[in-house]
C-alpha cells in the first residue's frame, strides 16, 4: 500500500497514466459506489458519465489514505458535483440512496445478469430487455436469438461466472505454453491481462504470444488450438487471423486509434482438469459438460509480432481505464496516437519504436508505472 507521505492529494496528477494505482486501496466503499454508477450508466448508453464516475472512482483508488471528510474531495482531480455528493451521502449515512436504487431496479440487475454472459454486450442486453426476457431461463427458451458464442457462455455460465484464481492461471499457463513449444519453438507465453497487475481472481487468462524471429509467430493459433482440441481441451474457440498485411498498414491501424488491435487473436473457452492426472481424454467422449473433475475458464490469446510486443504488452496489461486514459494523455498532451501496435505522430508522420514498456512511457515523457500500479 502506497504511504501517506507518497501522495499528496492536492498534487494527484489528471490522468491515471500519471498515478500510482495499486490493487488495494482505502476507499473500498466508495469507488464500489461510483463504480455501480459507472456501470448502471454504460447500460443506459451514457458514455459521459461512465466516463465521469469511473475517473472519479480511479481518483480514489489512488489516493494514499481514507477519505473522512467531504473536504478532502477539494482539489481532487476529476470530482464532479455528483460523485462529490455521492462520497458526501456515504460518508453521512453509510449509504448513498441513489446507488441502493439502482442495484434494486430491475434494470440494473437484468442488465448485469446479461452482460455477463460471454459475447452479450450492451446492445444485446438492452434488446432482450426490451423483449421482456429477464433471466437465463426465459434466454434459453429463445435459444434462436443466441450465436454459437452466447449459447456456449450460457451453457458454461455457472462456470464462467466464478472467478479464476491466480494458481488456475498458472496451471492454464502450462497447458498453453506446452502446446505453443510443440508448435513453435522458442516463442513466448506471457500472462497478461489482471494477473499481470498482481489480482488473486479474474474473470478470464489473457495471454501473449511472441518470438523473437519476426514473422515465425504469423499462423500460431490454428495449429495451438488444434493440438489443444485433440487434448479435448476445447469448450468453445473464435479464432482471428491478422489483419496487417504490412508497414504501411500498421501506421494506418496505429492512427485508428480506437479500433481493436489487428493481432492474431483467440476468444476462448478451455476446460481445465481439476488434477492433470484425473483426466483421460482417450478414456470418454471428452468434457463436454462441466463436471466435478474440473471447470471452464475463458481464455484470450493474442500473438505479436516482436516488433510490436511492447505495445501489444501495454495494451494488454490494462486495465480498462489506464489504457484509455494513456491513449487519451497521448493523443491530447504529446499530440501522439497511442494503440497496441505503436505510437504514431501524425504531425511528423512517424512511428516510434519500442523494445520495452519503459520505452513508450519515456517516448510520452511519463514516469515508468509497474503493472502492479497500474489498476486504475
Ligand atoms: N482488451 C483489448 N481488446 C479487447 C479486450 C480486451 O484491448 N477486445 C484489453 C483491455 O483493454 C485490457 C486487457 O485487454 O487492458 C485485459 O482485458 P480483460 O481480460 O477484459 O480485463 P482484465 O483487466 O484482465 O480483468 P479481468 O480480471 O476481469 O479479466
Ligand atoms: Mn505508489
Ligand atoms: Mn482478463
Ligand atoms: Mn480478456
Amino acid at each position: 500500500l502506497p504511504t501517506r507521505s507518497q501522495v499528496d492529494p492536492g498534487s494527484l496528477p489528471a490522468y491515471a497514466c500519471q498515478r500510482h494505482t495499486p490493487l488495494n486501496h482505502h476507499n473500498l466503499c466508495f469507488t464500489e459506489a461510483l463504480e455501480t454508477l459507472a456501470e448502471a450508466a454504460g447500460f443506459e448508453g451514457s458514455q459521459g458519465r461512465l466516463i465521469s464516475f469511473r475517473r472519479a472512482a480511479s481518483v480514489l483508488r489512488a489516493l494514499p489514505g481514507p477519505i473522512t471528510n467531504v473536504s478532502q474531495l477539494r482539489g481532487l482531480p476529476c470530482f464532479g458535483d455528483h460523485s462529490s455528493r455521492i462520497v458526501q451521502e456515504l460518508l453521512e449515512h453509510g449509504i448513498s440512496s441513489e446507488v441502493e436504487r439502482v442495484k434494486q431496479s430491475e434494470r440494473y440487475q437484468t442488465m448485469k445478469l446479461f452482460t455477463q454472459i460471454f459475447g452479450v454486450g450492451v446492445k444485446t442486453a438492452d434488446k432482450w430487455y426490451r423483449e421482456g426476457l429477464r433471466t437465463l431461463e426465459d434466454l434459453q427458451g429463445q435459444t434462436r436469438k443466441l450465436n454459437r458464442q452466447q449459447e456456449a457462455g450460457i451453457r458454461h455460465f455457472e462456470d464462467l461466472s466464478s472467478s479464476v484464481w491466480r494458481h488456475e492461471a498458472d496451471a492454464i499457463q502450462r497447458v498453453v505454453e506446452e502446446a505453443v513449444w510443440q508448435v513453435l519453438p522458442g516463442a513466448s507465453v506471457t500472462l497478461t491481462g489482471g494477473f499481470r497487475r498482481g489480482k488473486l481472481q479474474g474473470h478470464d487468462v489473457d495471454f501473449l504470444i511472441t518470438h523473437p524471429v519476426e514473422g515465425q509467430e504469423a499462423g500460431l493459433i490454428p495449429k495451438v488450438m488444434g493440438l489443444l482440441e485433440s487434448q479435448g481441451l476445447v469448450l468453445y474457440q473464435h479464432t482471428q487471423s491478422n489483419h496487417y498485411q504490412d508497414f504501411k498498414d500498421l501506421e494506418h491501424k496505429v492512427s485508428q486509434s480506437t479500433a481493436i488491435d489487428a493481432y492474431e487473436r483467440c476468444f476462448s473457452i478451455l476446460w481445465l482438469p481439476k488434477s492433470p492426472t484425473s483426466f483421460h481424454p482417450e478414456a470418454g467422449e471428452g468434457p463436454k459438460e462441466p463436471s466435478r473433475d474440473g471447470k471452464a475458464v475463458r481464455v484470450d490469446l493474442v500473438v505479436a509480432p516482436i516488433s510490436q510486443f511492447a505495445f501489444a504488452l501495454l495494451g494488454w496489461t490494462g486495465s480498462q481505464h489506464f489504457e484509455r486514459e494513456l491513449r487519451r494523455f497521448s493523443r491530447a498532451e504529446k499530440q501522439m496516437l497511442l494503440n497496441s501496435h505503436g505510437l504514431y505522430h501524425p504531425e511528423k508522420k512517424e512511428s516510434l519504436p519500442a523494445a520495452s514498456e519503459e520505452d513508450i512511457f519515456t517516448h510520452l515523457g511519463l514516469e515508468y508505472i509497474a503493472p502492479e500500479q497500474r489498476n486504475a
